[in-house]
């Protein structure tokens, strides 16, 4: 075992399907170049600390329970997941030595960017580098997916799994991710309400939309399949037009099952009035953020946009490259 490991994975955002996706539709995602970053170093004990600094959060867990170093109940709540993700790795590879885990991120939290993916994505890579397996990418991807099942409650996996492989790809649940070549590149801009909320709520509440409607929410989910259909074709063959406007008719089937709010709408229209060819909400809505997509050059203006209409906006580079050790 070596000393000390490093590994950083990338956010992300969906570009179509979300919500959709738990209920076996297709996503099409983007990983994008904000990262999380997680440090494992080993330790005497059997024990595993995390520590994130920069929310001034530690704690300790054992087999006989766990200990606050820092930070009170929020700590327990946003470590207990990394420590799980952590012990995921462990027990795969037949191991018990005690870690310690750092991380750090620059996604901003609980804004339908995969902050919780990446940083859960990163302490497992750093884990499985720590304890001699290299970067296994299908066990960081099941590790960390059992992270997101304690945050999210029911999540698709579709977080994860770009931040485990990167660029942009097609995810289904139960299937499996695959690559996805586009035919032009893609200008996104972010905008953030600033609205923090909690994709396990906004999940949980479509699903009780679905159960009080199931035949309603049945012709909603072909026209979600029907339209990431079509969004595949228009990426692969770099129409940039329909893609935009696919991304429009998208964010019209969220408003749909009741995720999108005020201050969504009103930077989605600020966007749109601002030149973008398409915008919608991303990730699980109620409040985070939304993407745009708009013509090569035409980044900064849409960002200002959004600005002015109340949002936090920034153009965003396409990661390539998923998880990585670094160093
Ligand atoms: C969250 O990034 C995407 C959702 O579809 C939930 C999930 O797929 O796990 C809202």
């Amino acid at each position: 075992m070596s000393a000390r490991a490093v590994a950083s994975a990338p956010g992300k955002v969906i570009l179509f399907g979300e919500h959709f996706v738990v209920y076996g539709v297709p996503a099409v995602v983007a990983a994008i170049e904000l990262r999380a970053r997680a440090t494992a170093c080993a330790r005497e004990d059997r024990l595993v600390r995390v520590v994130a600094p920069d929310l001034g959060f530690s704690c300790l867990f054992g087999p006989e329970g766990f200990e606050v170093e820092r930070g009170g109940g929020e700590a327990e709540e946003a470590l207990r997941p990394i420590f799980v993700a952590v012990d995921g790795v462990r027990r795969a590879l037949g191991r018990g030595e005690g870690l310690e885990l750092h991380v750090n991120s620059s996604i901003p939290i609980a804004a339908g960017l995969g902050s919780s993916a990446a940083v859960a994505v990163s302490a497992s890579a750093a884990t499985c580098a720590l304890l001699g397996r290299g970067l296994d990418k299908e066990l960081v991807f099941k590790a960390a997916f059992e992270a997101e099942k304690l945050v999210h409650v029911s999540p698709s996996g579709v977080d994860p799994a770009i931040s485990t492989h990167g660029g942009i790809i097609t995810y289904k649940r139960g299937v499996g991710i695959q690559k996805l070549e586009i035919g032009a590149p893609l200008e996104l801009v972010v905008g953030d309400t600033g609205l923090k909320r909690s994709t396990g709520a906004l999940v949980s509440a479509v699903r009780a939309l679905r159960d009080r409607r199931p035949e309603l929410f049945g012709r909603l989910l072909s026209a979600a399949e029907e339209l990431v259909s079509e969004a595949v074709e228009a990426l692969k063959k770099g129409d940039i037009l329909a893609v935009g406007e696919l991304m429009n008719v998208n964010h019209g089937l969220l408003s749909a099952i009741g995720v999108s709010n005020l201050a969504l709408e009103r930077l989605v229209h600020a966007a749109r009035t601002a030149g973008a060819l398409g915008a919608k909400l991303t990730g699980a809505g109620g409040g985070g953020c939304m993407v745009a997509l708009v013509e090569e050059g035409r980044g900064r203006g849409v960002a200002e946009a959004i600005e002015a209409a109340g949002g936090r906006a920034f153009v965003a580079r396409i990661a390539e490259e998923g998880v990585r050790i670094e160093g």
